[in-house]
């Protein structure tokens, strides 16, 4: 006959999660924010040794407690300042652990895709299987891109059909490439992303647009590889790109140039007037808010449609602000490691997991998150990383109006 469990321990574990989820929460908006490097990895290793350390912390009170001489009153009877403050954060910690968490999860799960999205689909192809252990590298963390398990090197190539209200006419069936967060570092190797970019121009050979969302190395020393790789990216009207958190961090002005040399529009924080299929419109970037000042579009023109490269899904609401009707963004990573059922766990963003990944609508703007084609750490679970690849079409007359914020993976 099985035992129920001992509620005291359901209770504990329960007060874990939400211990676990408050400090994720606040790493997470942190990490979203223009903070010094050094501090964040500091503050990381703090966070994970206070959520692994919940077991001390229930037990602080009871260790703490002095045994009382004989000849005096026990007042340890009354919570001190210093229990009451035990007592409150453990109550906390139990409402997100047993309602917020719980409720949130079961939200998100529920999620319907947002109307925009008309299809989706994405094929795999698992550079492991094909090319073996030449696409780990010698960058960072090379063991780690090896575990069972990793799917840093099984990549999705994902297609999106969306139907973007706003959209000018002759753009009906114009096509986006969207590449993001390569991070190269030596880990995945140059095999793997020349690997990549072979399939692109096998699959996808000749989009309308190319737009690079930003995070190209993570050393000083792959800068090199930015031309080569993504210069083979081609497209028939555009090319647009934009530099993300990572590249703050390793000679940006290089960064900019080789993407320059590289054949691509750098937007930065800005924006040009461009016309695409003969059809004039506005194409914003958005490289806050590490770069800064962010884009001042007081002076563009109010008729055309406005695409936007934003590196972080943060700008969202900005973006519906200043009437973007599309806006590409990656940064998040889609969390890196997905658990069933409770999804990303770690995103780096000022709203949680809200915008981890896929595809958001609201307040009149249609936003792509994309997962990414790496990241500084080689390690993935359950989050393949992707290429994207987006087909637009007109909504019908009926959908054609702004709609609440939905989204899916
Ligand atoms: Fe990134």
């Amino acid at each position: 006959m099985s035992r129920m469990p001992d509620p005291l321990v359901v209770l504990l574990l329960v007060g874990w999660v939400g211990h676990a989820y408050l400090w994720t929460a606040q790493l997470n908006y942190l990490y979203a924010r223009p903070i010094s490097k050094p501090f964040l990895k500091l503050w990381r290793l703090f966070t994970g040794l206070v959520i692994l350390g919940f077991p001390l912390l229930l037990a602080a009170p009871f260790v703490a407690t002095k045994p009382v001489p004989p000849d005096q009153p026990d007042w340890s009877l009354f919570p001190t300042q210093a229990e009451w403050a035990w007592m409150a954060y453990m109550a906390v910690c139990l409402v997100f652990g047993g309602v917020v968490f719980p409720v949130v999860t079961v939200i998100r799960l529920l999620r319907r895709p947002p109307a925009a999205l008309v299809s989706v689909r994405a094929d795999t192809l698992d550079l492991w299987t094909e090319l073996g252990p030449a696409v780990v590298g010698n960058g960072k963390y090379p063991w780690v891109a090896r575990l069972p398990l990793n799917d840093v090197f099984r990549v999705d190539f994902t297609e999106l059909t969306l139907a973007v209200p706003g959209l000018p006419p002759v753009w009906d069936g114009l096509t986006i490439l969207v590449v993001t967060d390569v991070h190269f570092h030596g880990t995945p190797a140059r095999a793997f992303f020349d690997r990549v970019v072979d399939e692109v121009e096998r699959r996808w050979p000749t989009p309308d647009l190319v737009c690079l969302a930003g995070d190209y190395v993570d050393t000083d020393e792959h800068h090199s590889w930015i031309g080569p790789v993504l210069g083979r990216l081609k497209a028939t009207e555009g090319r647009f790109a934009i530099l993300g958190n990572h590249d703050e961090h390793h000679d940006p002005e290089r960064v900019r140039k080789a993407v320059v040399e590289a054949g691509y529009d750098l937007l930065g924080n800005g924006w040009k007037e461009v016309a695409v299929r003969g059809e004039r419109c506005t194409v914003v970037g958005h490289e806050g808010p590490w770069f800064a000042p962010p884009p001042d579009l007081s002076n563009v023109p109010s008729g055309p449609f406005r695409l936007c490269l934003s590196h972080t899904p943060d700008n969202f609401y900005w973006g519906q602000r200043h009437r973007v009707g599309l806006m590409l963004c990656g940064h998040v990573h889609g969390g890196q490691i997905r658990l069933p059922v409770v999804t990303s766990i770690f995103v780096p963003s000022v709203y949680g997991r809200r915008f981890d990944c896929g595809v958001f609508e609201g307040g009149g703007t249609v936003m792509v998150v994309g997962r990414g084609l790496s990241g500084k750490e080689p390690l993935r679970f359950r989050c393949r990383p992707e290429v994207i690849r987006i087909t637009l079409t007109r909504p019908t007359a009926v959908s054609d109006s702004p709609r609440p914020g939905r989204a899916v993976d």
